[in-house]
């Protein structure tokens, strides 16, 4: 292997830079030309091919978002969009790539290596959704982004007696909706994986209301059945039933902009580094992610289309602690 290129697709995650970073680094440390691609498959499509150097890489291991570019591309999910990115890679000599990116991304990887391209992943989505994994990139930014928001949302509704539907991100999986409210000391969590009826969540805000509590916290992932406006919508003719004042924010994209934390910075920068060892290894069709204290590498036919469950532990425990 002699020239290889890097992407980031799908969702940007904090953290994307420094995976970026050390890929071509350590790339480069192996030997190796490095090549960014921009805007993701799409770029990939398009040969929109940047050479990296050392220097093109410094001073964004703090910076969120990601230097290269993203986006969604559905040419990417035909065999001919595919083709044509093989294509592209062959005309510029490039044989080996390192996509940095989620559950969507990968697929698009599987297929890459399925078609016999060298590739190599990296773990990367605020939503936590990827199968095999304990954490992903941008997870934990994330996660912190949230909780600060829902801190600064706490004092409000308590001065005013309310009750707050929070909207974190979570397309599929509550993960991110979980943690933050177990970590948030949130009253009710609502997660795509459970369906709860929204008569229920009155019941527990009423009760709440009842034992004299100053505010209550409902966190909801974007991908519940009742998201945040939805559940707002449901209870706006039943104001005595739920007891306090209702307000509803949703976080939205806040959630994936801003510093990564140490731990994404760490996490990006060993998982680069991991995925340029897997291609030049020759052990193609890997994901590098954390799992059980450290950056592993896993097939991808085994990440790819199974779902994470979320731990059934944790939503009991929430359910507990919010007295
Ligand atoms: O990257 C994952 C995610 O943030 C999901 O939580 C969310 O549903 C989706 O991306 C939003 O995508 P977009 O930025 O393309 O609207």
């Amino acid at each position: 292997m002699k020239r290889i290129a890097v992407l980031t697709s799908g969702g940007d995650a904090p953290g994307m830079n420094a995976a970026i970073r050390s890929v071509v680094r350590v790339g480069i440390a192996e030997g190796l030309e490095v090549y960014g691609v921009e805007q993701g498959y799409a770029g990939l499509i398009a040969g929109r091919f940047v050479p990296m150097t050392v220097r093109s890489v410094g001073g964004i291991i703090g910076l969120g978002g990601t230097v290269l570019g993203s986006a969604r591309c559905p040419e990417f999910r035909t065999e001919e969009g595919r083709r044509k990115a093989i294509e592209q890679m062959q005309a510029h000599g490039i044989d080996g790539l390192v996509v940095i990116g989620g559950g969507g991304s990968q697929t698009g990887s599987l297929l890459l290596h399925r078609m016999g391209f060298p590739v190599a992943g990296v773990a990367s989505t605020i939503d936590n959704d990827l199968y095999g994994f304990d954490l992903t990139l941008g997870v934990d930014t994330a996660l912190n982004t949230a909780l600060e928001s829902l801190d600064r949302i706490r004092s409000t509704a308590s001065s005013h007696h309310r009750a707050f539907l929070v909207e974190v991100m979570g397309r599929d999986c509550g993960y991110l909706a979980l943690m933050t409210a177990l970590a948030g000391g949130a009253e009710v969590v609502v997660v795509p994986e459970v369906d709860v009826d929204p008569d229920a969540v009155a019941r527990e805000l009423r009760e709440a209301y009842e034992r004299g509590k100053s505010h209550a916290i409902v966190v909801v992932a974007e991908g519940a059945r009742y998201n945040a406006a939805a559940m707002a919508e449901h209870f706006r003719e039943r104001r005595d039933e739920v007891g306090f004042e209702l307000r509803m924010t949703v976080l939205g994209h806040v959630q994936r902009g801003g510093t990564p934390t140490a731990f994404d910075r760490l996490l990006g920068t060993r998982a680069g580094a991991m995925a340029v060892k897997l291609l030049v290894e020759g052990r193609h069709g890997h994901i590098a992610g954390w799992l059980e204290g450290k950056v592993q590498a896993l097939p991808l036919e085994e990440v790819v289309g199974k779902k994470r469950p979320l731990e059934p532990d944790l939503l009991s425990l929430a359910e507990v602690l919010a007295q």
